[in-house]
């Protein structure tokens, strides 16, 4: 890879996606930016992205037009060559002492490799080297969440790819974007970290939504987030809903179909679904359903990727909701599978 030596308008990055989805990054990203070339890191995950623009006009340009499919990215500042040995620690940590920001500033530590690799030491220990070297060096403090700035480290079998880079430029502060909650005890279903993975993405604040509609709620995780929220939640599903969650207060369960079910007109400020039909089933039972949300309301609904082709299938869907929908992001979140979510307004 050292032929491809950046030039003045040439920038690097590490660019990941869903495992097996990463094409679909490529041809968002080579559509943004024709010439934009890509080198296989982890097959089908994380790729090397050349990419013919300066590093901030190309940041500026991905962040700004988010891929659907590109889960997270760091710029490389710098590479490292790899031995294997101890010797990469100091090496390493200097590279990110040299390239590192003022004084004072809180710094995350990003340490991700490929698959098969195994160096003579512990990712801890490489961790380790590199926020002893930020203390002593800038008084940084090492932080997991709401850092100043990331120091991502990628290690390959030829080198390790640094980047220093604020995280609204990662598009995820998380470590190559694998959003990671912790599972609680009694919690009804792992679906539920997909809407609260929904919320940060979006930048959502559920609490703010009083009455809400959660289409396909069946066992009932995302009710129970809203519910957790202090949302007022009808759930509906032929299915039955976590023995748990019957008799909240702010619950109403209906166990019916949903297209056996009407609502009146404006009377509820969010609607949710995460029904596992095609997308074009899902989208006719749930156009007479959105009726039900008020002007300026929002819809968190999942897209089931059905016949690969992902950017048809959002363009159908939301132009079977218009003109009454406004799509305001889709995004391919950590938590879908084979889907993506899709975050729409109500505009009357
Ligand atoms: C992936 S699960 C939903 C998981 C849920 N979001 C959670 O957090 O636990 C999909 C649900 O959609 C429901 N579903 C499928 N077709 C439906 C329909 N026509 N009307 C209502 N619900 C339906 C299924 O019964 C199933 O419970």
């Amino acid at each position: 890879m050292n032929e491809l030596a950046d030039s003045a308008d040439v920038s690097r990055f590490v660019v990941t996606s869903n495992r097996g989805f990463a094409a679909y990054a490529q041809d968002e990203l080579r559509s943004l930016t024709p010439g934009t070339k890509f080198d296989e890191l982890i097959a089908a995950e994380t790729y090397v992205m050349r990419i013919p623009l300066d590093r901030e006009t190309a940041i500026r340009r991905i962040t700004g037009n988010e891929p659907i499919f590109l889960r997270h990215m760091f710029p490389i500042d710098e590479t490292v060559a790899y031995s294997g040995g101890n010797e990469d620690i100091g090496a390493i940590a200097a590279a990110v002492a040299k390239l590192a920001p003022a004084a004072g500033r809180s710094a995350a530590i990003q340490i991700r490799k490929a698959e098969r690799l195994s160096p003579g030491f512990e990712m801890s220990e490489l961790k380790l080297g590199i926020v002893s070297m930020l203390h002593e060096t800038y008084d940084a403090d090492a932080v997991a969440k709401d850092a100043d700035y990331i120091v991502s480290v990628f290690l390959t079998e030829e080198a390790a790819y640094i980047g220093i880079s604020e995280p609204e430029q990662n598009l995820s502060d998380w470590p190559g974007g694998a959003v990671r909650f912790r599972k609680e005890e009694g919690q009804v279903s792992r679906a539920k970290f997909k809407l609260l993975e929904a919320e940060y993405e979006f930048g959502l604040d559920l609490s703010r939504y009083a009455k809400a509609l959660d289409i396909g709620a069946a066992p009932g995780g995302w009710t129970s987030l809203l519910l957790e929220r202090g949302v007022e939640v009808t759930a509906v599903d032929p299915a039955d809903l976590h023995p748990d969650l019957l008799g909240h207060p702010k619950l109403t369960f209906m166990k019916r179909n949903a297209g056996d079910v009407k609502f009146c007109e404006h009377s509820y400020d969010l609607l949710v679904c995460d029904m596992s039909w095609s997308p074009k089933m899902m989208v006719k039972l749930i156009l007479p359903l959105l009726e039900a949300l008020k002007p300026g309301g929002a819809a968190i609904i999942t897209l089931k990727l059905m016949h690969g082709k992902p950017f048809q299938t959002v363009k159908d869907c939301v132009r079977a909701m218009q003109p009454g929908m406004e799509l305001v992001k889709a995004k391919q979140l950590f938590h879908n599978r084979d889907e993506l979510t899709v975050f729409l307004t109500k505009k009357y």
